[in-house]
C-alpha cells in the first residue's frame, strides 16, 4: 500500500499478546499502526522490533481524560484514524466467596479496562473514522458465553458479555454511516501475558476440548481482526466472531 493512501490503525493492548500480534500483521500490509498502553517498556520494545510503521502511544483506557490524549495525539501525527482494535483486557479473580470489598474493587478495575475502556476508546475516535471505511473491533471472549473455564471469572465474564452489548450497540449508530462494528471472541490463546502462566495440566484439559486439536495463537486472532478490517467484511456488523479451534461449536 502506498504511503499517502496507508490507514492509520489504533491497538490498545498492542505492546502484547493478541494486540502485538495484529500490531505486526496490520503493519505487514503496510498500515500505519499505534499501539497503546500503559507500560512504556513493552510499547517502546514492540514498536522497534516490528518497524517504522508502528510507534506508540501511553495511555490507561480506563481514564478518559489520557483516552482523549491519546486519540487526539494519534490525529495530529497521521491526520485520522481508520481502524480501532480495542485489545486491552485483562482478568482478576472474583468469585462469590470473595471478601465483598476485595470483589467490589477488583470487579471495578476489570469493568473499567475490558468494558469501559473499549467503550471511551470508540466515542474519541469514532468522530475520526472515515465514513464510509471506519472500522472497530473489540476482543471479547468465549469466557462472555461460558462463564469462564473455571470459577472465578465474574467480573471478566460479566465485562466481556457486556462488551457484545456494546459492539451492538455501536453497531447500530455507525453501521448507517458506513462503519462496521464487531468482535472477535478468542478462546484459549497461548504466549500471552494473559494465559502465560497458566499450569500445563489446566492447558491440556482445554486443547483436549477443543475439537482443532491445538491450543490457539495470537496470530489466529490477529488474522480474523484483519478480515473485520478489510474491505470484504463491508457487509459484516454487529458480528461476535468466534476464533476458538471449535471449543463452542454446537453449544
Ligand atoms: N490470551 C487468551 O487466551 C485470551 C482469551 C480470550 C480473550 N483474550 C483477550 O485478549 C485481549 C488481549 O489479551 P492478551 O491475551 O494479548 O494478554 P496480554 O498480553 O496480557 O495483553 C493485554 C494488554 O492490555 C494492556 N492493558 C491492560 N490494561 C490496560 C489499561 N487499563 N489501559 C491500557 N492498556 C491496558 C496491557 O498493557 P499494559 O499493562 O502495559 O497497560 C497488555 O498489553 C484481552 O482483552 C483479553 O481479555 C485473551
Amino acid at each position: 500500500m502506498a504511503a499517502e493512501t496507508a490507514r492509520t490503525v489504533i491497538i490498545s493492548g498492542g505492546g502484547t499478546g493478541i494486540g502485538r500480534a495484529t500490531a505486526a500483521a496490520f503493519a505487514r500490509e503496510g498500515a500505519r499502526v499505534v499501539i497503546l498502553g500503559r507500560r512504556e517498556e513493552p510499547l517502546r520494545a514492540a514498536a522497534h522490533e516490528l518497524g517504522p510503521n508502528v510507534d506508540y502511544v501511553r495511555a490507561d483506557v480506563s481514564r478518559r481524560e489520557q483516552v482523549a490524549a491519546a486519540v487526539g495525539a494519534v490525529v495530529e501525527r497521521h491526520g485520522s484514524v481508520a481502524v480501532l482494535v480495542n485489545a486491552a483486557g485483562f482478568v482478576e479473580g472474583v468469585a462469590t466467596n470473595s471478601p465483598p470489598d476485595e470483589a467490589e474493587r477488583l470487579w471495578d478495575a476489570v469493568l473499567d479496562t475490558n468494558l469501559k475502556g473499549s467503550f471511551l476508546l470508540a466515542l474519541a475516535v469514532a468522530p475520526h473514522l472515515p465514513r464510509p471505511g471506519g472500522r472497530i473491533i473489540n476482543v471479547s471472549s468465549i469466557a462472555a458465553f461460558t462463564g469462564g473455564s473455571r470459577p472465578g471469572a465474574l467480573a471478566y465474564a460479566a465485562a466481556k458479555a457486556g462488551l457484545h452489548g456494546l459492539t451492538y450497540g455501536l453497531a447500530r449508530e455507525l453501521s448507517p454511516q458506513g462503519i462496521t462494528v464487531n468482535a472477535v471472541a478468542p478462546g484459549f490463546i497461548a504466549d500471552t501475558g494473559f494465559t502465560g502462566a497458566w499450569s500445563g495440566e489446566r492447558i491440556r484439559g482445554i486443547v483436549e476440548q477443543t475439537p482443532a486439536g491445538r491450543a490457539g495463537r495470537a496470530d489466529d486472532i490477529a488474522a480474523a481482526i484483519r478480515y473485520l478490517a478489510s474491505p470484504a467484511a463491508a457487509f459484516v456488523t454487529g458480528e461476535i466472531l468466534n476464533v476458538n479451534g471449535g471449543w463452542l461449536f454446537g453449544r
